[in-house]
């Protein structure tokens, strides 16, 4: 058995999820449902990011202590994500003993390796991005991200030496050209070690909340060092070094492109200073952006969009779970950037759910009710379907193997489409109820199965919905399933039910 491991970034609990967390979240949980689908042995990953200066300040300013604040918002995310139907298998939380416990060994590790040194930091900081920028790095000495003025700061810190693995990080990138994706990202990750790598400073004394340095206890570990360890706390390094041999040769970060760096770069080099090989694969996403900028807390922070409007959970009373899912897997590629909008979820909803999808599934319902008393029959053998079928699932399947779920849903929207047509051509609701009819509904009912297959990961109830409509028992997620030979499982001789409809159309204010 193949075993998958996917993990989203753990998020700053500053604030409330938004829909730019539910569009990462969204898209690592419709990979890890394609991957139990199609029988790998899953783990999927997400939690909260929980420490750094940013937590201590929005914890001072509500009055409250750190761990009181990221006790009181890190739930607003389970929250959201149980709304979203995330089937996150671990959620992680850097305040947890396991987090520390596998953060203090990971570093010591790497501190006995020899890596790390003592020494004194002068930068420009973003408490936002919780990141250092040089001057020539920053927007006149603004944030080139949040657009506020950096601060400098000064401090006696403890380093990684990154300069060290310049070489090694370059042979990693040459041997392992699918080593982060898409191929834009490598080449940007790439071009930044060649641009050759300077240490990094690890530790603060200027702030209490975070991981106190085990060799130094006035110390406490630099955010981004300790987040980006949780990967390993999930899997039990440190506790349970069967379950990293398992599990880490598997590892898929789903990260967006402003934390290419950390996770490309940083967070190899630390693994192979810890003498553990890096994580196996980093796929990138772009930003979701309102008017061209980055969908965001600190966006809302500046008044520009009322975040609390478009919040997920928001957003699925409005529209519905699997619809908002569907938009946020459908309308920007992994790797692209994409405009959001209400009007593009309405449009992708009316045309591609309710036009589509909804209209398929309530025709075939409404004829079979009508010429065949409402029992479906079984599809032919050698239906001209039965190549599209094909065809469409096995370029579903490859995409959604290649972290493409954009595509894999295009592909499947390709089958929505042929079979719209082949009924089209057949208008089996003019027919006399008999033989060819029944092949042509066998025909439809058989493509719309494999359908609910293949959008199980992305829309999982409605998935079910139009399982149980065709009569099916269980599950589309747990159906048996290989790409490679699809056609001909639908049974025939159940009772298809019409219902109401799926997707009843949203009225678009022109
Ligand atoms: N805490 C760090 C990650 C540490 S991982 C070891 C962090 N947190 S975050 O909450 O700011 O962002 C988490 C993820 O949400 C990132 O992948 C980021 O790209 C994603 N998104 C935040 N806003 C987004 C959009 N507007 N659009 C798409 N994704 C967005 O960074």
């Amino acid at each position: 058995m193949t075993r998958f491991y996917i993990t989203t970034p753990i998020y700053y609990v500053n604030d409330a999820p938004h829909v730019g967390s539910a569009y990462t979240t969204v898209n690592a949980d419709a990979l890890a449902r394609w991957h139990r689908l199609a029988g790998d042995e899953v783990k999927f990953l997400t939690g909260t990011d929980e420490h750094g200066q940013k937590m201590a300040d929005v914890a001072t300013k509500n009055g409250v202590s750190p761990q009181e604040w990221t006790d009181r918002t890190a739930p607003r995310f389970r929250e959201a994500w149980d709304v979203l139907e995330i089937s996150y298998d671990d959620f992680i939380r850097t305040t947890e003993p396991r987090h520390y416990e596998t953060v203090q060994k990971f570093l010591s590790t790497i501190y006995e390796n020899g890596f790390i040194y003592k020494d004194v930091y002068k930068g420009l900081y973003c408490v936002s991005c919780e990141d250092y920028y040089t001057l020539e790095a920053s927007d006149d000495g603004r944030c080139p991200i949040h657009h506020s003025v950096l601060t400098q700061m000064e401090e006696e810190n403890w380093f990684f030496q990154l300069s060290a693995f310049e070489d090694r990080l370059l042979e990693h990138y040459a041997s392992h050209p699918e080593f982060v994706t898409p191929e834009t990202k490598y080449n940007e990750a790439l071009s930044f070690i060649k641009g050759g790598l300077k240490d990094i400073s690890i530790t603060r004394t200027s702030i209490t909340w975070g991981v106190p340095v085990p060799w130094d206890e006035r110390h406490v570990f630099y955010v981004w060092y300790d987040a980006l360890i949780n990967y390993l706390s999930a899997i039990g390094y440190g506790r349970d070094d069967d379950e990293v041999t398992e599990w880490w040769p598997h590892s898929n970060h789903l990260i967006g492109k402003e934390i290419i760096r950390f996770h490309c770069v940083w967070w190899p080099a630390m693994c192979m200073a810890a003498g553990l090989d890096p994580v196996h694969h980093v796929q990138v996403h772009g930003w979701l952006l309102i008017g061209g900028e980055k969908l965001g807390k600190t966006m809302a922070a500046e008044g520009a969009v009322k975040l609390t409007d478009i919040a997920p959970i928001t957003l699925t009373e409005e529209f519905g779970v699997d619809p908002l899912r569907y938009y946020l897997l459908r309308e920007t590629a992994l790797g692209n950037d994409g405009e959001f909008s209400l009007e593009g979820i309405a449009a992708r909803y009316n045309t591609d759910l309710a036009n589509n999808l909804g209209n398929l599934v309530a025709r075939v319902a409404a004829v079979v009710a009508s010429k065949c008393d409402g029992v479906g029959p079984a599809p032919s053998a050698d239906s001209t379907l039965r190549e599209h079928a094909q065809n469409t699932t096995r370029a579903a399947a490859a995409s959604w193997e290649l972290f493409a779920p954009q595509r894999a849903l295009e592909s499947t929207w390709d089958l929505i489409g042929a079979t719209n047509a082949y009924l089209e051509t057949h208008a089996p609701w003019k027919m006399e109820p008999g033989q060819a009819t029944d092949v042509v509904l066998g025909d439809a009912l058989e493509a719309i199965r494999l359908v609910a297959i293949l959008i199980s990961p992305a829309m999982p109830g409605v998935a079910q919905e139009i399982w149980r409509r065709l009569g099916l028992s269980g599950s589309p997620s747990a159906a048996p399933f290989s790409a490679s030979s699809v056609w001909g499982l639908y049974p025939g001789g159940l009772p298809v039910e019409k219902g109401e409809p799926l997707f009843p159309r949203i009225a678009i204010d022109s």
